[in-house]
């Protein structure tokens, strides 16, 4: 484990202007896609996170040629070689799990390996497993490993039980290139899954109903290579909104994707903080963002996400009176609570439910990230408590935070990296 903390000097105002990165969450099917090109991808604004390199390791594992520039990456995917991803990256995979509907896409056959060959675990695959089965791909266990094969089905019409945004992608991305045409009910309606349908649409696919829950795709032979610009991550631009509401500061985002934060913005409005919203950026001013929320429930999109479900119950934890927080996508997203109680907050847990009573002020100490949005939002508490607060483990949040260190400082806090 990587033991770097990132130390915050609390009590400091922000004001300021930061610029979005490009959002992880559409990165990284959209680097699955360039799978079933035969040929160059390039992708501008993808962002320096390390889930990216994981996926980047991945990619080139099955023969993708990769190079980096910066916020650029080509990738040549003219010469795919393997069928299955070497064990040493099995662990990763987990969050790569996308890469099975497009290696299968382009390859036909691949096989699935988990430690243990433990796949039913923390973060299941049945729902990604049960939709392809129902376009025709073939499962079989050999030794602990699964292996798939693309077959033929006379199911065009095909329904996910649930609107999992990755088994949603593993569909799409199967569906793409097969030659084939599904009508998909059931489908997730996240951002992202639109992000992805643009991509592959403009690379030469037919996919119409992205953001509906009814996606009908018409596979086609072939798909061409393509430049194409990530869009801004929704996610990273909420977490410094709260940076703004915490400190009860200004804050200006630029390349802010405010089609997609209207449910964020929503609450933001509740919590008293006063917002100018643009097409592509945003201003807070956070001074009276200083009200409770009556109830917040995580819902998948359009609701609210869970993604900034624990960045809300640290901005919550300093509001004038009590919230409840409902957690219905994830059930171990409440992981930070103790973290936050360790700084002064007080919060009661039941079950899926967190109450969440405001206290006067936050103060710093020694807290530990345990994943990465729960890591985001101990750095938020810490910009707004008396004194330092460390926060060891960064390493989990730079899976998904380009550079939150820099950022931040830019919109002027005191923070650094040990
Ligand atoms: C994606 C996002 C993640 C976000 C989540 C919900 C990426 C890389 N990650 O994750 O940041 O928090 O959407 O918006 O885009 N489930 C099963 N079986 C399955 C699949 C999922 O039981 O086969 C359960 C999960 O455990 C979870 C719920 O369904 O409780 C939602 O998961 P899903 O929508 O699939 O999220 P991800 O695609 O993993």
């Amino acid at each position: 484990m990587d033991m770097s903390t990132i130390h915050v000097c609390g009590g400091n105002t922000l004001c300021g202007e930061v610029d979005i990165q490009g959002s992880k969450n559409a990165a990284l099917p959209v680097m699955a896609a360039s799978l079933l090109i035969k040929g160059k991808t390039v992708l501008k604004n993808c962002p320096v996170i390390t889930d990216v390199e994981h996926m980047q390791k991945l990619l080139e594992a099955v023969g993708c040629m990769i190079t980096k520039s910066g916020r650029t990456m080509e990738i040549d995917a003219s010469d795919i070689c393997a069928t299955s991803f070497p064990t040493e990256h099995a662990n990763v995979m987990r969050s790569s799990v996308v890469l099975i509907g497009a290696l299968l896409g382009r390859m036909g056959e691949i096989s699935i390996c988990y430690p243990g060959g433990c796949v039913i675990g923390k973060r299941p695959i049945d729902f990604h497993l049960d939709i392809l089965g129902q376009m025709g791909v073939e499962f079989s266990e050999e030794n602990g490993c699964i292996a798939a094969r693309a077959g033929k089905s006379e199911n065009r019409k095909v329904m996910l039980p649930f609107p999992s945004v990755g088994a949603t992608e593993n569909a799409i991305l199967y569906a793409a290139a097969s030659g084939c045409a599904y009508q998909i009910s059931g489908c997730a309606r996240e951002p992202e899954i639109i992000e992805l349908c643009e991509f592959l649409n403009r690379s030469g696919a037919r996919i119409a109903g992205a953001g509906t829950s009814v996606i009908t795709i018409i596979g086609v032979k072939k798909l061409s290579e393509i430049c194409y610009r990530i869009m801004p991550d929704r996610i990273v631009a909420g977490t410094y909104l709260l940076a703004g509401v915490m400190t009860r500061g200004l804050v200006v985002l630029n390349q802010a994707p405010c089609d997609y934060l209207s449910g964020v913005f929503e609450v933001l409005g509740e919590m008293g903080a006063d917002l100018a919203i643009a097409k592509d950026w945003v201003c807070l001013n956070g001074e009276n963002a200083n009200r409770s929320v009556r109830y917040i429930k995580t819902e998948v999109y359009p609701g609210f996400p869970t993604d900034m479900q624990s960045m809300f119950m640290a901005a919550l934890s300093i509001s004038q009176g009590c919230s409840i927080l409902e957690e219905t996508i994830f059930e171990n997203r409440f992981q930070v609570v103790d973290e936050l109680k360790k700084m002064g907050a007080d919060i009661h847990v039941i079950g899926r439910r967190a109450m969440v009573c405001g206290v006067k002020k936050l103060r710093g100490t020694v807290v530990e990230a345990k994943e990465l949005r729960g890591g985001a939002a101990l750095l938020l508490a810490g910009l707004s408590a008396d004194g330092d607060t460390y926060i060891k483990n960064d390493v989990f949040i730079r899976r998904g935070y380009e550079n939150i260190v820099r950022d931040l400082k830019l919109l002027g806090a005191k923070i650094e990296e040990e």
